[in-house]
């Protein structure tokens, strides 16, 4: 690489569990009668796991279903159905509004608010099974997957035609695009390819009732009145579980490039995004931010370091920045140029700098950052607020939640160990990450509403891109007035009356 130099679970969860959980009724656990019809109209046996089932055989079998990605949220479903068709997820869908069973809808199980595993013993519908690419038109670049298509594998199956994802993520090698749209993901390519909300063309949609609504356009333009697929991007499974998405996909970039730059100081960060904005315009491709502590963690859980210890020495910060251009030597002189006008400037708005030279230094670089996630669970157990406040505020927020935890004694006490801020300035977007040595009352306690009402101060959002989950029901008010939250439960309401899918998440 090229250097520039310029000189228990529990306790926690059950409090969210039975929050979320007070405020469903007529809970119908799935009995052996209901497993006895599951394995009737699902097409093969392996799609029925149940310890309900006479060939039952490991109740590890279950675990995975029932934990989330961080090991918060524990859930106790006796049953998990893998259906391998539309019609059959619609058949399932029929039987539970019938017999008011619970579902909660689950596709790679990588989501952050525990919106994916049970409250208690819901039904899990498992997406895996469902994986087929149905079409993809290689001169549109428009895809049409099953839901249950995972990410990367997409990426694969359209790069050998020269197109890309609109999305990514660390979490890519497991999470499925009907999850990405469910939760509305939006990742490292979002300043550059905008949200889901834009690109998602079209979708199959199974409604509770087990109705299907075949919304699954093709088309670029279609202005005939209410776009109501809009309403289940995002929507975490609770009005309907999607089967199919119909994606517009760009053109991959014929030259990429990326840069991590060390600053002095948090300060920084605008300027040096203003000055990458002017220079890089158009080729601009994402612009990631994370703090020395952040990056001390990703070399400390086996990240090569990009720079000698010695160089940043003195850095309170690093972002990464990419390119995606149409002409390599076009984009190496703007950004040559940008590197040249950071290095020149008199305020030193850059300690140090290091510029991919090699496909795998440039994958490298990146696994600096896409790398945080898991290195932050390596080191503890995670406290994940991902929230929009301005963009200068990043620093002084994680500051704000650092000395709250110092003044509480959590630090000195050893409970918490680190409090660390990642994200996309791009989108304005913070991952205020608090790592604690376990998930405890008195870490939750002190976190919230705190958080929260640093971030109504702001009036930033409590999700930015994570969602609602079951994590935050109760916060939601931080974010959305009651109005727009009688909206959102009349539009529940209206999909799904009987109140079977996936309870207790995102409305109380
Ligand atoms: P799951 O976790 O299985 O489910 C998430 C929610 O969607 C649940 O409420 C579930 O009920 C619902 N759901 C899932 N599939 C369907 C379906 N077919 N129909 C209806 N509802 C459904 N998120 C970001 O936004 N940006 C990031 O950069 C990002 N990076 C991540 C990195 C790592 C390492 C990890 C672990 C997570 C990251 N996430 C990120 C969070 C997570 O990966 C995303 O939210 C992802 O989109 C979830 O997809 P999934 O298939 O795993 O869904
Ligand atoms: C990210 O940007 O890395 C993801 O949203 C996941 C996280 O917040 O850790
Ligand atoms: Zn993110």
């Amino acid at each position: 690489m090229l250097t520039i130099l310029r000189q228990n679970i529990w306790r926690v969860a059950k409090r969210d569990f039975s929050r979320a959980w007070a405020h469903t009724s007529s809970v119908h656990s799935v009995n052996e009668q209901d497993v006895e019809h599951f394995t009737k109209i699902l097409s093969s046996p392996s799609s029925v796991i149940s310890t309900l089932s006479p060939s039952f055989s490991s109740s590890s079998d279950l675990e995975n279903f029932n934990a989330d990605w961080m090991g918060k949220y524990k859930g106790h479903a006796t049953t998990v159905l893998k259906p391998r068709t539309t019609e059959e997820v619609s058949k399932i869908l029929k039987y539970c509004w019938e017999r008011q069973i619970h579902v909660v809808p689950q596709g790679g199980n990588t989501g952050l608010v525990g919106g994916s595993v049970p409250i208690q013993d819901e039904l899990v519908i498992s997406l895996s099974n469902l994986s087929k690419v149905r079409s993809f038109d290689p001169v549109s670049g428009i895809l049409v997957a099953d839901a249950g298509c995972v990410l990367e594998s997409l990426s694969e199956h359209i790069a050998p035609h020269g197109f890309i994802m609109p999305l990514d993520l660390g979490a890519k090698g497991s999470c499925q695009i009907g999850g990405n749209v469910a939760t509305n993901a939006g990742g490292l390519r979002l300043l550059r390819y905008g949200s889901l909300h834009g690109t998602v063309l079209g979708l199959e949609v199974v409604l509770p009732d087990g109705t299907v609504l075949d919304q699954l356009s093709t088309m670029r333009k279609d202005n005939t009145g209410y776009d109501l697929k809009q309403l289940f991007i995002g929507s975490e499974g609770t009005i309907g579980i999607i089967t199919g998405v119909s994606i517009l996909t760009p053109p991959a970039p014929k030259s990429t490039n990326n840069v991590v730059l060390a600053l002095p100081s948090f300060s920084n960060v605008i300027p040096v995004f203003k000055a990458t904005r002017q220079h890089l315009s158009e080729v601009l491709s994402a612009f990631e931010y994370f703090d020395r502590t952040a990056y001390d963690l990703a070399l400390k859980h086996g990240h090569a370091a990009p720079f000698p210890a010695e160089e940043v020495e003195g850095a309170e910060c690093y972002v990464l920045l990419e390119t995606s251009g149409g002409k390599k030597e076009h984009d190496d002189e703007k950004i040559n140029t940008l590197l040249e006008t950071l290095l020149s400037d008199e305020d030193s708005l850059i300690l140090t700098g290091t510029l991919s030279q090699s496909p795998s230094q440039f994958a490298s670089l990146w696994a600096i950052r896409e790398g945080l996630t898991e290195a932050v669970s390596k080191e503890g157990k995670a406290y994940k607020y991902d929230i929009s406040v301005p963009v200068s505020s990043f620093a002084e927020v994680v500051g704000t939640v650092r000395a709250r935890c110092e003044e509480k004694g959590l630090i000195s006490r050893g409970l918490v160990k680190h409090v660390i801020g990642y994200g996309h300035v791009g989108d304005g977007n913070l991952h205020l990450n608090v790592i604690a040595s376990e998930y405890n009352d008195e870490v939750a306690q002190t976190l919230e509403p705190f958080v929260y009402e640093v971030v109504a101060s702001h009036r930033g959002s409590i999700s930015a891109e994570h969602g609602i989950g079951v994590m935050k029901t109760h916060a939601l008010k931080y974010s959305k007035d009651a109005i727009s939250r009688q909206w959102m439960r009349k539009i529940k309401d209206i999909f799904d009356s009987k109140g079977i899918m996936n309870p207790g998440k995102v409305l109380e």
